[in-house]
């Protein structure tokens, strides 16, 4: 189907604020692509700084604070003013409660206020669509989809626009959660994963044999604790129980062998998942997504093992979370609602 017939709204803001990001974006159907008009994330320095400082320990405080602020910049970025908007999307779910509550009651009021149709949109479903933003050519169905993030882990066939299959994921922790728990046993700061991936660039992935749990299981499951506590006794032995500092050379060793364990997993059971089920479209997304050896590997094993294929890996920007994924999500699944029904559902699923 061409990509014109299924918009009903071509201009949408996209609110999200599920975690400790405040973001907003305005996000255009034209000439048969999406493209971005605005996308303001409020975690960056620049706009903390901009907007007044932040709380750090509060972070529903912190996105009342930014909320208004976050959307204006929004609107004025892409030269438009809400008038011009054609619907108002909200990540509903899930999430955490007092931070989703805050872009659902905006969006109430907006949506209420100037007599918009309001979009919930489910975050996890919205990672994905960043696969969707910028391209000339529509992601084609069925698609095999790898959601890693700081919370989820999932394997997923994508049948259609609102047509999923849960097919396997993380037992325990998310691949994030991974990264980010090891990144702290070498003293790194939060999030982890950007600080693991650019220590690893310099480090020697087969230097640590760290283990991959259930890797060989015949299901399309995952588990992360394992690693992570194998990292954990890895770091006491190295130091002899904390009586001394890693050295650097070992932070990038570990970095590197760690990152390749967790690549390791979430690439070999995604492969496996898209042969068992036929499936030669393969996206990724979430924050994880972003990591440049996840990138690597699965571009040269997907080529490689499964023939015909087609990988969707979104642009780094838009990996992690933001408001264009969410009003792009809600170009295709353009289920507008009440505003006064709408309400925030931290425990939402796929
Ligand atoms: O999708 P996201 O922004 O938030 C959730 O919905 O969870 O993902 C955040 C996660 C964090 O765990 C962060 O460490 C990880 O994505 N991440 C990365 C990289 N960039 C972000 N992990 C590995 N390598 C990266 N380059
Ligand atoms: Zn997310």
């Amino acid at each position: 189907m061409d990509m014109n017939d299924q918009i009903k709204y071509k201009t949408i803001l996209g609110i999200e604020t599920s975690c400790d990001e405040t973001a907003a974006a305005v996000v255009q159907f034209k000439d048969n692509r999406v493209s971005l008009l605005s996308n303001i994330i409020s975690s960056s320095l620049e706009l903390q700084a901009k907007f007044g400082g932040i709380i750090p320990e509060q972070a529903a405080r912190e996105q009342i604070k930014a909320m208004v602020p976050v959307v204006q910049e929004a609107l004025d970025q892409a030269q438009i003013k809400i008038e011009g908007i054609d619907a108002i999307a909200v990540t509903e779910g899930p999430g955490l409660i007092g931070s989703l509550l805050i872009g659902v009651e905006t969006a109430k009021v907006l949506a209420s206020v100037y007599n918009k149709p309001s979009i919930g949109v489910n975050h996890l479903t919205a990672h994905f669509y960043a696969n969707w933003i910028g391209e000339a050519e529509e992601p084609k169905f069925p698609i095999l989809g790898l959601l890693v993030s700081g919370g989820h882990t999932d394997l997923i066939i994508l049948r259609d626009h609102d047509k999923y299959e849960y097919i396997g994921g993380t037992r325990d922790d998310a691949a994030g959660e991974c990264f980010d728990k090891s990144a702290r046993l070498l003293g790194l700061p939060y999030p982890g994963g950007p600080q693991i991936s650019k220590l690893a660039l310099k480090g020697d992935p087969k230097k640590y044999n760290l283990p991959r749990p259930m890797m060989d299981s015949r299901d399309f499951d995952m588990s992360f604790s394992g690693l992570k506590t194998a990292v954990l006794n890895l770091t006491l032995k190295i130091t002899e129980n904390k009586k001394r500092e890693l050295t650097e050379e070992e932070k990038v060793d570990l970095a590197a062998s760690i990152q390749e364990a967790i690549v390791d997993l979430v690439v070999d059971k995604t492969i496996k998942a898209a042969k068992s089920n036929n499936i030669e479209q393969i996206m990724i997304a979430g924050g994880v997504a972003a990591n440049p050896r996840l990138r690597e590997v699965l571009t040269t094993r997907v080529s490689k093992e499964i023939p015909n294929s087609k990988l969707y890996i979104p642009p780094f920007n838009l990996c992690t979370d933001n408001g264009a994924v969410i009003a792009t999500c809600a170009f295709f699944n353009p289920k507008g609602v009440n505003p006064l029904t709408l309400q925030a559902n931290p425990s939402l699923h796929l």
